[in-house]
């Protein structure tokens, strides 16, 4: 047999054996009853495309709208966008092999070895938790509101003082980019609190490199997971489609957290910052891994939530008019502003939920492993292994749950009749569980000072909501108000 004869053999098997797994997977999977998406049920092929293309979420939530609140997304990947979902698959376990654990597909970068809150399996998880949770209670969040305040400000007298146009500062007529203005604040404030020290954003009016860096490894870790999800070719795929530009983003960033952290621990703060809080529980390498997800996991949200809420406030037509009164009502001056007070003002907390509903920053579906043994979800036997998930954007948009749902109507929050029957319980922006967000006060504190805005009154744009902006995973919107 000659080695064109091998090679056609080779080449035959290969095609036969993916023909067969992939009538397999539609014709005879366990999942196969499950309506969605043929196509993504032959092969996770098509799952990796859409999220490089940055389509998943908008492509689950069409699927769901289709055939109801569990489809299926991938040869052993359902989706779901119920209460009893959610609650099933994040909510708390007493016994360890109950937990759905966190599905490393998603989470593989670098060494593929994680020592933070983030990424832990349950096990460790809970002694992370343990020790990085209280730096972020209610009351911690108090004791640095001082640099959250002294931040805030120093953004609001950026945006009103420095009229040039130069480094991205308002233009002389006041027109300022708000995705990117609010990505400057809110890295700037998570290295105050981490490090002691601002990047230096806000100052300059332009992004600090290691920040355009981390938008890099945001989506370096999708193109990774996409080439993951097609092991055993996972390595090749990698090497050859991961675009050029991302590459070395992952590990720049990890080289500024050491060499950040590390001066910040050669020199001791008199200001509370996080580490004060960690130093004692973690080693170095913990600490290190620790931060470099801190400032990843929250910046990115907390950026695009911030500027999400200013763009839906400022484009929905009486809504600024009215936030401006219930502000101005309750506090007389900037000095005055008290975050466990502005926390009280009902439109503003209506504004801020109606905004996490419509634009979810956290859209995608978090995945998780169907524990050994299998689990029923809503009613259908789910094999032990499989990935399940149950996405805010496929529950907070879908009309099972919200009238109007992709309209944004804050009086849902406040008690209007036409909204009685929304099904409010899916809403978890910041997840539920032993796993949800540890951060948000530290969002609800940045956006409680951030209405210091209420002093410049609004020039606003009449143009339509752009749908586009919260359909996409990691998209950075160029969107843009004036400031009078
Ligand atoms: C709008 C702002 C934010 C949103 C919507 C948000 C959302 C979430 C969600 C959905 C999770 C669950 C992730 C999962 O289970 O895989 C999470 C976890 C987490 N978030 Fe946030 N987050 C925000 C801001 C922040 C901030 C400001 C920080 C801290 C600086 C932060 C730190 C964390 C950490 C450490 C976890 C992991 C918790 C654990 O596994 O125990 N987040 N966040």
């Amino acid at each position: 047999m000659g080695p064109l004869m091998i090679l056609g053999y080779l080449v035959g098997g290969w095609i036969t054996t993916h023909l067969l797994i992939f009538l397999y997977n539609l014709y005879l999977h366990p999942l196969r009853n499950i309506p969605g998406s043929r196509i993504a049920a032959i092969s996770e092929l098509y799952t990796s495309y859409l999220l490089i293309t940055g389509e998943y979420c908008r492509r689950t939530l069409e699927l769901h709208d289709k055939y109801g609140p569990v489809i299926r997304t991938g040869p052993r990947e359902l989706s779901f966008n119920t209460l009893t979902a959610f609650n099933e698959i994040y909510g708390g376990r007493l016994r360890t092999d109950h937990v759905y654990e966190k599905n490393p597909i998603a989470y593989i970068q670098g060494t593929h070895e994680s020592k933070n809150i983030f990424f832990a399996q349950s096990k460790a998880h809970g002694r992370y938790r343990k020790i990085l949770a209280p730096a972020f209670s209610e009351s911690s969040v108090r004791e640095v509101e001082p640099t959250i305040k002294y931040q805030v400000d120093g953004f609001i007298r950026a945006l009103r003082d420095r009229r040039n146009g130069q480094g991205n500062f308002p233009t002389k007529d006041g027109v300022v980019d708000i995705d990117a203005w609010a990505t400057y604040i809110v890295f700037d404030l998570l290295s105050a609190l981490s490090f002691g020290e601002p990047f230096g954003c806000v100052e300059k009016g332009e992004e600090h490199p290691w920040v355009t860096n981390i938008f890099g490894v945001i989506t370096h870790a999708t193109w990774v997971q996409a080439a993951y999800r097609l092991k055993p070719y996972h390595k090749i795929l990698e090497k050859l489609f991961i675009p050029e530009w991302l590459e070395g983003k992952f590990t720049r960033h990890l080289d500024w957290t050491k060499k950040t952290l590390k001066k910040r621990i050669e020199n001791p703060s008199t200001k509370k910052d996080w580490l004060t809080f960690y130093e004692k529980g973690l080693d170095e390498e913990e600490l290190f891994d620790s931060f470099n997800v801190l400032i990843a996991a929250g910046g990115e949200t907390t950026a695009s939530t911030i500027a999400a809420t200013l763009y839906y406030s400022t484009h929905t037509p009486g809504v600024m008019e009215k936030l401006v009164k219930e502000v101005r009502g309750r506090f007389a001056s900037d000095s005055e502003i008290d975050i466990a007070e502005a926390k009280k003002l009902a439109l503003v907390r209506a504004v801020i939920d109606e905004t996490m509903r419509i634009h979810p920053a956290v859209p995608v579906g978090l995945p998780r492993i169907v524990p050994k043994g299998g689990r029923f979800i809503d009613g259908h036997f789910v094999p032990g292994g499989s990935w399940v998930s149950a996405s805010q954007m496929s529950a907070c948009l879908s009309p099972m749950n919200f009238f109007e749902p992709r309209k944004f109507h804050p009086e849902r929050w406040l008690g209007d009749k036409r909204f009685e029957n929304d099904n409010r319980g899916v809403f978890f922006p910041f997840s539920l569980g032993k796993r949800n967000c540890i951060g948000l006060h530290v969002l609800a504190a940045v956006l409680m000072t951030m209405e210091q805005f209420r002093n410049c009154s609004y020039h606003i744009y009449s143009h339509e909501i752009d749908l586009e902006f919260r359909h996409r995973i990691n998209a950075r919107k160029q969107g843009s108000f004036d400031l009078e």
